[in-house]
Protein backbone atom coordinates (compact mmCIF):
# COMPACT_ATOMS: atom_id res chain seq x y z
CA UNK A 1 0.00 0.00 0.00
CA UNK A 2 1.14 3.73 -0.79
CA UNK A 3 0.06 6.95 0.31
CA UNK A 4 -0.35 8.79 -2.96
CA UNK A 5 -2.20 5.69 -4.38
CA UNK A 6 -4.97 5.97 -1.44
CA UNK A 7 -4.95 10.02 -2.35
CA UNK A 8 -5.64 9.37 -6.02
CA UNK A 9 -8.07 6.91 -5.16
CA UNK A 10 -10.03 10.01 -3.23
CA UNK A 11 -9.10 12.52 -5.78
CA UNK A 12 -10.85 9.98 -8.39
CA UNK A 13 -14.09 9.77 -5.99
CA UNK A 14 -13.76 6.36 -5.28
CA UNK A 15 -14.55 4.77 -1.72
CA UNK A 16 -11.74 3.84 0.77
CA UNK A 17 -11.60 0.46 2.55
CA UNK A 18 -10.33 0.40 6.38
CA UNK A 19 -6.89 -0.91 5.55
CA UNK A 20 -6.48 2.24 3.46
CA UNK A 21 -8.11 4.47 5.61
CA UNK A 22 -5.82 3.25 8.58
CA UNK A 23 -2.23 3.18 6.46
CA UNK A 24 -2.88 6.81 5.97
CA UNK A 25 -4.38 8.43 9.37
CA UNK A 26 -2.66 5.92 11.57
CA UNK A 27 0.25 6.98 9.75
CA UNK A 28 -0.33 10.65 9.65
CA UNK A 29 -0.54 9.72 13.86
CA UNK A 30 2.83 7.74 14.09
CA UNK A 31 4.53 10.79 11.65
CA UNK A 32 5.38 8.48 8.60
CA UNK A 33 2.57 10.31 6.89
CA UNK A 34 3.82 14.17 6.32
CA UNK A 35 1.31 16.92 6.78
CA UNK A 36 1.42 18.04 3.03
CA UNK A 37 0.11 14.55 2.12
CA UNK A 38 -2.61 14.16 4.66
CA UNK A 39 -3.80 18.01 4.09
CA UNK A 40 -3.72 16.54 0.35
CA UNK A 41 -5.87 13.46 1.91
CA UNK A 42 -8.19 15.69 3.65
CA UNK A 43 -8.77 18.37 0.87
CA UNK A 44 -9.68 15.18 -1.21
CA UNK A 45 -12.18 13.94 0.99
CA UNK A 46 -13.42 17.48 1.74
CA UNK A 47 -14.32 17.51 -2.23
CA UNK A 48 -15.18 14.23 -2.92
CA UNK A 49 -17.15 13.34 0.89
CA UNK A 50 -17.20 10.00 1.98
CA UNK A 51 -19.98 7.40 1.79
CA UNK A 52 -21.74 6.52 5.37
CA UNK A 53 -19.62 3.11 5.64
CA UNK A 54 -16.31 4.84 4.59
CA UNK A 55 -16.79 7.46 7.48
CA UNK A 56 -18.08 4.80 10.21
CA UNK A 57 -14.62 3.49 9.10
CA UNK A 58 -13.10 6.48 9.87
CA UNK A 59 -15.07 6.39 13.21
CA UNK A 60 -13.63 3.41 14.27
CA UNK A 61 -10.11 4.35 13.31
CA UNK A 62 -9.98 7.57 15.49
CA UNK A 63 -11.89 5.58 17.68
CA UNK A 64 -9.36 3.39 18.33
CA UNK A 65 -6.60 5.35 18.73
CA UNK A 66 -6.95 6.08 22.06
CA UNK A 67 -8.57 5.55 25.69
CA UNK A 68 -12.35 4.35 25.95
CA UNK A 69 -13.72 4.97 29.14
CA UNK A 70 -17.50 2.59 28.32
CA UNK A 71 -19.12 4.51 31.02
CA UNK A 72 -22.52 2.87 30.22
CA UNK A 73 -21.05 -0.25 31.40
CA UNK A 74 -19.63 1.22 34.77
CA UNK A 75 -23.24 3.01 35.29
CA UNK A 76 -27.15 3.26 34.46
CA UNK A 77 -28.33 6.33 32.96
CA UNK A 78 -25.49 7.71 31.17
CA UNK A 79 -25.92 10.25 29.07
CA UNK A 80 -23.94 13.06 26.79
CA UNK A 81 -24.43 16.23 25.06
CA UNK A 82 -22.63 18.05 22.20
CA UNK A 83 -23.59 21.20 20.40
CA UNK A 84 -21.53 21.58 17.52
CA UNK A 85 -21.11 25.76 18.53
CA UNK A 86 -22.04 28.72 18.53
CA UNK A 87 -22.08 32.16 20.88
CA UNK A 88 -23.17 32.79 24.03
CA UNK A 89 -24.03 28.67 24.29
CA UNK A 90 -23.58 28.41 27.65
CA UNK A 91 -26.13 25.24 28.13
CA UNK A 92 -23.84 23.04 29.31
CA UNK A 93 -23.31 24.33 32.83
CA UNK A 94 -27.39 24.98 33.01
CA UNK A 95 -28.38 21.31 31.32
CA UNK A 96 -25.63 19.09 33.04
CA UNK A 97 -26.79 20.17 36.65
CA UNK A 98 -30.22 19.92 35.52
CA UNK A 99 -29.44 16.19 34.30
CA UNK A 100 -28.00 15.41 37.40
CA UNK A 101 -30.26 16.76 40.01
CA UNK A 102 -33.10 14.28 37.93
CA UNK A 103 -30.91 10.93 38.35
CA UNK A 104 -29.07 11.06 34.89
CA UNK A 105 -25.04 10.94 35.07
CA UNK A 106 -22.97 12.99 32.37
CA UNK A 107 -19.53 12.68 32.03
CA UNK A 108 -18.86 15.70 29.99
CA UNK A 109 -15.62 16.59 28.09
CA UNK A 110 -15.67 19.97 26.22
CA UNK A 111 -12.85 21.66 24.47
CA UNK A 112 -11.66 25.36 24.49
CA UNK A 113 -13.08 28.40 22.07
CA UNK A 114 -12.15 27.81 18.50
CA UNK A 115 -11.48 30.90 16.46
CA UNK A 116 -13.83 33.36 17.67
CA UNK A 117 -16.50 30.98 19.15
CA UNK A 118 -16.08 30.22 23.28
CA UNK A 119 -15.60 26.72 24.56
CA UNK A 120 -16.95 25.66 27.66
CA UNK A 121 -13.84 25.20 29.71
CA UNK A 122 -13.05 28.89 29.02
CA UNK A 123 -15.61 29.95 30.82
CA UNK A 124 -14.98 27.40 33.48
CA UNK A 125 -11.93 29.01 34.21
CA UNK A 126 -13.17 32.34 34.76
CA UNK A 127 -14.11 30.44 38.16
CA UNK A 128 -11.45 30.88 40.25
CA UNK A 129 -9.81 27.79 41.93
CA UNK A 130 -11.79 25.58 39.26
CA UNK A 131 -10.23 22.35 37.99
CA UNK A 132 -10.86 21.66 34.15
CA UNK A 133 -8.43 18.26 34.15
CA UNK A 134 -9.63 15.75 35.91
CA UNK A 135 -8.27 12.16 35.49
CA UNK A 136 -10.33 9.10 34.18
CA UNK A 137 -10.50 7.87 38.06
CA UNK A 138 -11.47 11.28 39.16
CA UNK A 139 -13.78 12.18 36.61
CA UNK A 140 -15.98 8.76 36.56
CA UNK A 141 -15.53 8.98 40.59
CA UNK A 142 -17.73 12.08 40.45
CA UNK A 143 -20.03 11.47 38.16
CA UNK A 144 -20.82 8.54 40.32
CA UNK A 145 -21.06 10.89 43.30
CA UNK A 146 -23.08 13.64 42.30
CA UNK A 147 -24.14 12.94 38.08
CA UNK A 148 -22.09 15.86 36.65
CA UNK A 149 -18.27 16.42 35.62
CA UNK A 150 -17.25 18.72 33.32
CA UNK A 151 -13.72 18.43 32.23
CA UNK A 152 -10.98 19.03 29.38
CA UNK A 153 -10.35 16.68 26.46
CA UNK A 154 -8.03 14.09 27.80
CA UNK A 155 -4.66 13.48 25.74
CA UNK A 156 -5.17 10.28 25.36
CA UNK A 157 -9.40 10.14 24.31
CA UNK A 158 -8.96 10.11 20.05
CA UNK A 159 -5.26 11.38 19.68
CA UNK A 160 -5.68 11.00 16.19
CA UNK A 161 -9.08 13.27 16.31
CA UNK A 162 -6.80 16.09 17.51
CA UNK A 163 -3.98 15.75 15.08
CA UNK A 164 -6.23 15.60 12.31
CA UNK A 165 -8.52 18.55 13.78
CA UNK A 166 -5.68 21.16 14.32
CA UNK A 167 -4.36 20.82 10.68
CA UNK A 168 -7.80 20.76 9.10
CA UNK A 169 -8.11 24.07 11.04
CA UNK A 170 -5.14 25.44 9.22
CA UNK A 171 -5.71 23.76 6.04
CA UNK A 172 -8.60 24.99 5.07
CA UNK A 173 -10.68 21.48 5.58
CA UNK A 174 -13.02 21.77 8.26
CA UNK A 175 -16.25 21.87 6.72
CA UNK A 176 -16.90 18.24 5.50
CA UNK A 177 -20.08 16.40 6.88
CA UNK A 178 -17.87 13.11 7.15
CA UNK A 179 -15.15 14.27 8.75
CA UNK A 180 -17.16 16.32 11.40
CA UNK A 181 -19.28 13.74 11.96
CA UNK A 182 -16.62 11.09 12.52
CA UNK A 183 -14.85 13.75 14.81
CA UNK A 184 -18.07 13.97 17.08
CA UNK A 185 -18.88 10.38 17.51
CA UNK A 186 -15.72 9.28 17.89
CA UNK A 187 -14.69 11.13 20.92
CA UNK A 188 -18.95 10.57 22.02
CA UNK A 189 -18.12 6.78 21.68
CA UNK A 190 -15.16 7.14 23.46
CA UNK A 191 -16.83 8.27 26.23
CA UNK A 192 -19.53 5.83 25.79
CA UNK A 193 -22.86 7.09 27.11
CA UNK A 194 -26.03 5.34 26.73
CA UNK A 195 -27.73 8.00 24.99
CA UNK A 196 -26.43 11.20 23.07
CA UNK A 197 -28.23 14.13 22.22
CA UNK A 198 -26.25 16.32 19.64
CA UNK A 199 -27.66 20.20 19.31
CA UNK A 200 -26.54 20.52 15.61
CA UNK A 201 -26.15 24.71 14.63
CA UNK A 202 -26.74 26.19 11.31
CA UNK A 203 -26.30 29.74 10.11
CA UNK A 204 -24.23 32.60 10.20
CA UNK A 205 -22.51 31.95 13.56
CA UNK A 206 -21.84 28.25 13.45
CA UNK A 207 -19.61 25.42 10.63
CA UNK A 208 -22.94 24.49 9.02
CA UNK A 209 -24.12 27.36 6.68
CA UNK A 210 -27.64 25.83 5.79
CA UNK A 211 -30.47 23.27 7.16
CA UNK A 212 -30.06 21.30 4.70
CA UNK A 213 -26.40 20.44 5.31
CA UNK A 214 -27.21 20.31 9.50
CA UNK A 215 -29.81 17.42 8.29
CA UNK A 216 -27.11 15.77 6.51
CA UNK A 217 -24.97 16.06 9.21
CA UNK A 218 -27.63 14.89 11.87
CA UNK A 219 -28.18 11.32 9.22
CA UNK A 220 -24.80 10.42 9.74
CA UNK A 221 -24.37 11.26 13.37
CA UNK A 222 -27.60 8.93 13.89
CA UNK A 223 -26.26 6.35 11.76
CA UNK A 224 -22.97 6.41 12.87
CA UNK A 225 -24.63 6.16 17.14
CA UNK A 226 -26.57 3.11 15.89
CA UNK A 227 -23.66 1.40 14.07
CA UNK A 228 -22.14 1.65 18.10
CA UNK A 229 -25.26 0.57 19.58
CA UNK A 230 -25.57 4.34 20.75
CA UNK A 231 -29.00 6.30 20.75
CA UNK A 232 -27.63 9.45 18.94
CA UNK A 233 -31.15 12.02 18.74
CA UNK A 234 -30.13 15.38 16.97
CA UNK A 235 -31.47 18.72 17.73
CA UNK A 236 -30.79 20.86 14.44
CA UNK A 237 -30.67 24.93 15.47
CA UNK A 238 -30.37 28.42 14.07
CA UNK A 239 -27.00 29.81 15.08
CA UNK A 240 -27.69 33.20 13.12
CA UNK A 241 -28.03 34.73 16.32
CA UNK A 242 -26.52 34.47 19.47
CA UNK A 243 -28.15 31.87 22.09
CA UNK A 244 -27.99 34.30 25.05
CA UNK A 245 -28.02 37.79 26.03
CA UNK A 246 -24.20 37.39 27.49
CA UNK A 247 -21.26 36.74 25.48
CA UNK A 248 -17.41 36.16 27.38
CA UNK A 249 -16.77 34.31 30.38
CA UNK A 250 -17.27 35.14 33.17
CA UNK A 251 -20.60 36.72 32.28
CA UNK A 252 -21.93 33.62 30.59
CA UNK A 253 -21.48 31.79 34.44
CA UNK A 254 -23.10 34.17 35.44
CA UNK A 255 -25.85 33.91 32.34
CA UNK A 256 -26.16 30.11 33.57
CA UNK A 257 -26.65 31.10 37.45
CA UNK A 258 -29.48 33.61 36.04
CA UNK A 259 -30.93 30.92 34.41
CA UNK A 260 -30.64 28.29 37.03
CA UNK A 261 -32.71 30.87 39.71
CA UNK A 262 -35.32 30.93 37.12
CA UNK A 263 -34.77 33.95 34.70
CA UNK A 264 -37.09 32.89 31.60
CA UNK A 265 -35.42 33.35 28.01
CA UNK A 266 -33.86 31.60 24.52
CA UNK A 267 -31.07 30.02 27.09
CA UNK A 268 -33.61 28.40 29.68
CA UNK A 269 -35.96 27.29 26.81
CA UNK A 270 -33.14 25.65 24.83
CA UNK A 271 -32.05 23.70 28.31
CA UNK A 272 -35.61 22.42 28.99
CA UNK A 273 -35.48 21.23 25.44
CA UNK A 274 -32.36 19.67 25.62
CA UNK A 275 -32.73 18.18 28.86
CA UNK A 276 -36.22 16.86 28.17
CA UNK A 277 -35.05 14.97 25.28
CA UNK A 278 -32.07 13.13 27.17
CA UNK A 279 -35.03 12.18 29.87
CA UNK A 280 -37.47 10.86 26.97
CA UNK A 281 -34.75 8.67 25.69
CA UNK A 282 -32.63 7.64 28.86
CA UNK A 283 -36.23 6.82 30.95
CA UNK A 284 -38.79 6.06 28.77
CA UNK A 285 -40.86 8.99 29.15
CA UNK A 286 -43.15 11.35 27.25
CA UNK A 287 -42.22 14.23 25.75
CA UNK A 288 -45.24 16.06 27.81
CA UNK A 289 -43.58 14.16 30.81
CA UNK A 290 -40.06 14.84 30.38
CA UNK A 291 -40.70 18.62 29.88
CA UNK A 292 -42.59 18.81 32.98
CA UNK A 293 -39.46 17.53 35.22
CA UNK A 294 -37.02 19.54 33.20
CA UNK A 295 -38.99 22.66 33.79
CA UNK A 296 -39.32 21.43 37.32
CA UNK A 297 -36.03 21.22 38.07
CA UNK A 298 -34.95 25.02 37.00
CA UNK A 299 -37.96 26.12 38.86
CA UNK A 300 -37.48 23.92 42.16
CA UNK A 301 -34.05 25.37 42.61
CA UNK A 302 -32.76 21.32 42.54
CA UNK A 303 -30.85 22.04 39.63
CA UNK A 304 -29.18 25.39 41.29
CA UNK A 305 -27.89 23.54 44.08
CA UNK A 306 -26.95 20.55 42.00
CA UNK A 307 -24.69 23.52 39.78
CA UNK A 308 -22.96 24.61 43.26
CA UNK A 309 -22.52 21.45 44.44
CA UNK A 310 -20.98 20.84 40.55
CA UNK A 311 -18.33 23.72 40.77
CA UNK A 312 -17.15 23.44 44.67
CA UNK A 313 -16.36 19.35 43.65
CA UNK A 314 -14.11 20.89 40.87
CA UNK A 315 -12.73 23.29 43.37
CA UNK A 316 -14.25 25.90 41.97
CA UNK A 317 -15.21 29.17 44.49
CA UNK A 318 -18.09 30.94 42.42
CA UNK A 319 -18.47 34.03 44.61
CA UNK A 320 -15.31 35.29 43.35
CA UNK A 321 -16.17 35.18 39.76
CA UNK A 322 -15.02 38.51 38.67
CA UNK A 323 -17.13 40.71 35.96
CA UNK A 324 -15.14 43.55 34.76
CA UNK A 325 -16.21 47.32 36.99
CA UNK A 326 -15.42 49.08 34.00
CA UNK A 327 -18.66 49.76 31.82
CA UNK A 328 -19.98 50.91 28.54
CA UNK A 329 -23.36 51.57 27.47
CA UNK A 330 -23.79 51.71 24.14
CA UNK A 331 -26.87 53.74 23.40
CA UNK A 332 -29.27 53.15 20.63
CA UNK A 333 -29.29 56.05 17.49
CA UNK A 334 -32.79 56.22 16.70
CA UNK A 335 -35.89 54.40 17.44
CA UNK A 336 -36.64 51.00 16.24
CA UNK A 337 -37.30 47.51 16.33
CA UNK A 338 -34.29 44.83 16.71
CA UNK A 339 -34.46 43.30 13.60
CA UNK A 340 -31.16 40.76 13.88
CA UNK A 341 -28.40 40.14 16.19
CA UNK A 342 -25.70 38.63 13.42
CA UNK A 343 -24.03 35.63 16.13
CA UNK A 344 -20.58 36.15 14.41
CA UNK A 345 -20.51 39.92 14.94
CA UNK A 346 -21.27 40.04 18.34
CA UNK A 347 -18.80 36.79 19.02
CA UNK A 348 -16.24 39.23 16.96
CA UNK A 349 -17.02 42.39 19.32
CA UNK A 350 -16.30 39.92 21.89
CA UNK A 351 -13.12 38.67 21.09
CA UNK A 352 -11.44 42.51 20.53
CA UNK A 353 -12.96 43.26 24.11
CA UNK A 354 -10.52 40.22 24.96
CA UNK A 355 -13.08 37.13 25.75
CA UNK A 356 -11.43 34.95 23.44
CA UNK A 357 -8.03 34.17 21.67
CA UNK A 358 -7.09 36.06 18.35
CA UNK A 359 -3.97 34.46 18.20
CA UNK A 360 -2.24 30.97 19.73
CA UNK A 361 -0.54 33.30 22.43
CA UNK A 362 -2.73 35.41 22.87
CA UNK A 363 -4.60 35.70 26.84
CA UNK A 364 -7.99 35.61 27.28
CA UNK A 365 -9.57 38.02 29.64
CA UNK A 366 -12.56 36.66 31.43
CA UNK A 367 -13.72 39.33 33.13
CA UNK A 368 -14.99 41.35 29.78
CA UNK A 369 -17.98 40.43 27.44
CA UNK A 370 -20.95 41.49 25.97
CA UNK A 371 -24.52 41.67 27.54
CA UNK A 372 -27.14 42.58 24.96
CA UNK A 373 -29.91 44.25 26.48
CA UNK A 374 -32.32 44.65 23.54
CA UNK A 375 -32.48 41.28 21.38
CA UNK A 376 -34.10 40.46 18.27
CA UNK A 377 -37.69 41.65 18.14
CA UNK A 378 -37.95 44.27 21.30
CA UNK A 379 -38.76 47.56 20.51
CA UNK A 380 -35.83 50.37 21.26
CA UNK A 381 -35.92 54.30 21.51
CA UNK A 382 -33.47 56.60 20.99
CA UNK A 383 -30.96 56.93 23.46
CA UNK A 384 -31.76 53.61 25.35
CA UNK A 385 -28.72 51.22 26.44
CA UNK A 386 -28.69 48.06 23.54
CA UNK A 387 -25.94 46.48 24.96
CA UNK A 388 -23.58 46.90 27.84
CA UNK A 389 -19.89 46.06 27.45
CA UNK A 390 -17.48 45.23 30.18
CA UNK A 391 -14.05 46.30 28.73
CA UNK A 392 -10.70 46.34 30.67
CA UNK A 393 -10.04 49.46 29.17
CA UNK A 394 -12.17 52.32 28.69
CA UNK A 395 -9.27 53.95 25.51
CA UNK A 396 -10.02 50.47 23.21
CA UNK A 397 -10.32 51.93 20.29
CA UNK A 398 -14.03 50.83 18.72
CA UNK A 399 -15.84 52.11 15.48
CA UNK A 400 -19.44 51.99 14.13
CA UNK A 401 -18.17 49.07 12.30
CA UNK A 402 -17.82 47.00 15.21
CA UNK A 403 -21.92 47.56 16.01
CA UNK A 404 -23.23 46.56 12.48
CA UNK A 405 -23.96 43.49 13.94
CA UNK A 406 -27.29 44.75 15.61
CA UNK A 407 -29.73 45.75 13.47
CA UNK A 408 -32.97 48.00 14.04
N1 LIG B 1 -16.58 19.61 16.52
C1 LIG B 1 -15.74 18.56 16.52
O1 LIG B 1 -15.50 17.96 17.56
N2 LIG B 1 -15.18 18.16 15.38
C2 LIG B 1 -15.40 18.78 14.22
O2 LIG B 1 -14.86 18.38 13.21
C3 LIG B 1 -16.27 19.89 14.22
C4 LIG B 1 -16.85 20.28 15.39
CA1 LIG C 1 -40.54 12.66 21.61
Amino acid sequence: MNIIDIITKKKNNEELNYEELSYAFNGYLKKEIPDYQMSSLLMAIVINGMHLKETIRLTDIFLKSGDQYNLKELMDNVVDKHSTGGVGDTTTLILGPMCASLGLKMAKMSGRGLGITGGTIDKLESIPGFRVNLNKEELINQVKVIGFANCAQSDNLTPLDKVIYALRDVTGTTESIPLIASSIMSKKIALGAKDILIDVKYGSGALMKTKEDAEELSNYLKKIGAYYETNVETIIDNMSNPLSQAIGNAIEVIEAINVLRGKKCKLRDTCIEITAKLLELSENLSENEATKLATNSLDSGKALNKFMEFVSYQGGKIEEVYLSDKRIEVKAKHDGVIKNVDALGAAKLAAKLGASKMTLDDTIDYSVGIYLKKVKGDKVQKDESLMTLYVNDYNIQLNNEDFEFIEY
